[in-house]
């Protein structure tokens, strides 16, 4: 006992810059993981209440450093007693504003709108073509993102229990109807209770996801990689927040968005029946089982196995496989991560995804007939290099060979929209098993920032 503790002091004097953070919001870097999950799409109707609304949320919003030392806790209790701390919960909030919310705000909006302009090109809506959100993922199906809706703030709230989750959303409703604040669209997510951790095509997600410097220690032995996490290359922050290092070169932020993070929310209802037929047509096709065929339309198992030989689930690359006889080149994650490249880092185009499922009865029941989905959530610095980038250069092109020899390898099958992969010789048409309900861009603003802006004042630049 004494040497955890011993452990555990000697630990917090050594921790990296960024873990430490009372400015970066929660959900960016130190991730709410949380079983229960709820986003709430909100509008203003008049600057002043609006600024009364945003200081009483900034008494909910929580801090990097205040997730880092609940899971520090909780691992030390883990240690402690052999087993989950059964008392140590909690229920975490972060606030974004989308570009029309910050300019709502702000009390010198020419000047916010300038300086958004370079990091927030054009809107979720104005991007939808080129993200692939055409048909029936087109915005005009949307239930939130859409110009006409304005939504100005998405409030996240993340709790270990269904019950404080509401009792918070009760306060943020009384808030709302006291500050003239509606409720565009409210949706409920959480981990899938029948089966922890997994979206619902059924594979284990949330195993990848790049390391960061000055967040995540390094590990001594394999320098640039994180800690404990083998496979995990350290990305600089400044990819995931304005104002660190980047990997490459990107426009200048003004100074009131360091600390921020862009937010990029989407809401992807999933067929799920469409998707199990489409694989068992397949695996009948190329002389294969629907099991191996879905491994292979995702590059793992679905208990999260990669299909690369990798000693620990994330150590691997493609290097050895130009092919794609191990992993296919079209496999969703190849495509939105082709790790080994010859003329990129694969420091570069990363996200941070925060995503967790939707679409579950109100006591985590699987609602088989209901709708289902993904609320997707991603965190970046630049739309175009980033988010965007994996979308539409790599998972929506068809040309894209993630780091295989150069044959076109089709469109992703998950995400790629209507289209056509190559995988194991046969060309596969995919119809639109995932459809956006859902899209929007935001900014999750330092917490000064956000004190700034409810206190009406000017954003320094
Ligand atoms: C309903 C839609 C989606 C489903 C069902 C889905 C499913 C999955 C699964 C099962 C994994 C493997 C687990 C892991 O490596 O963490 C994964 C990884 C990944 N997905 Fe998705 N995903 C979806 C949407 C997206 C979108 C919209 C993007 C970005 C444009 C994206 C980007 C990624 C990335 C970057 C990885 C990690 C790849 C790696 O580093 O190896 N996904 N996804």
């Amino acid at each position: 006992m004494t040497d955890l503790l011993h452990l555990h002091a000697e630990r917090r004097s050594a921790r990296p810059l960024l873990r430490g953070s009372r400015e970066i919001q929660g959900n960016v870097l130190a991730a709410f993981n949380k079983d229960h999950q709820r986003f709430r799409f909100v509008r203003f109707t008049d600057a002043k209440p609006a600024r009364t609304w945003l200081a009483a949320m900034l008494g909910h919003v929580d801090v990097t450093a205040d997730i880092e030392d609940f899971n520090e806790a909780f691992s030390l209790g883990r240690a402690v007693l052999g087993e989950d701390p059964a008392g140590l919960k909690a229920t975490w909030t972060n606030v974004s504003l989308t570009p029309e919310g910050i300019v709502a705000l702000s009390i010198n909006p020419d000047a916010t709108r300038q300086d958004l302009r370079d990091h927030f090109p054009r809107t979720a809506e104005q991007a939808a073509d080129a993200n692939g959100d055409t048909g029936d993922s087109a915005p005009a199906h949307w239930l939130f993102g859409r110009t006409d809706q304005h939504v100005h703030a998405v409030v996240t709230v993340a709790s270990d229990a269904e019950d404080r989750l509401d009792s918070t959303t009760r306060i943020l409703d009384l808030l709302d109807t006291l500050l003239g604040v509606t409720v565009v669209h409210e949706e409920r997510a959480g981990t899938r209770r029948d089966q922890r951790g997994h979206e619902h095509f059924g594979y284990k997600d949330g195993i990848s996801q790049p390391g960061v410097r000055y967040f995540h220690d390094e590990d001594p032995d394999q320098p640039g990689h994180r800690r404990g996490h083998p496979g995990q290359v350290l990305v600089n922050p400044g990819e995931f927040v304005f104002g660190y290092p980047t990997e490459s070169a990107r426009p200048s932020a003004a100074a009131w968005l360091t600390d921020g993070s862009i937010q990029v929310i989407r809401r992807l209802t999933q067929d799920v029946d469409g998707w199990n037929r489409a694989v068992e047509a397949h695996a009948e096709r190329t002389g294969t089982t629907p099991v191996t065929m879905g491994a292979r339309l995702i590059g793992r198992h679905k208990d999260g196995r990669p299909l690369a030989a990798a000693k620990h689930d994330n150590d691997f690359d493609y290097a050895d496989d130009p092919d794609g006889d191990t992993t296919p080149c079209a496999a969703h994650i190849r495509k939105t991560n082709p790790r080994s490249f010859t003329y990129r880092t694969p420091r570069q185009h990363r996200i941070l995804r925060r995503g967790t499922p939707f679409g579950q009865g109100e006591n985590g029941e699987d609602t088989r007939d209901g709708e289902r989905g993904l609320v997707f959530v991603a965190h970046c610095t630049s739309l175009e290099d980033q988010f965007e980038f994996v979308q539409r250069a790599w998972a929506g092109n068809p040309d894209f060979a993630a780091g295989g020899r150069g044959a076109p390898t089709g469109t992703d099958p998950v995400i790629g929209g209507h289209g056509g992969a190559t995988v194991d010789g046969a060309r596969l048409t995919f119809a639109r098993f995932v459809r956006t309900t859902g899209a929007l861009y935001a900014l999750v603003p330092s917490v000064s920032t956000l004190r700034l802006l409810a206190a009406g004042r000017e954003l320094p630049r």
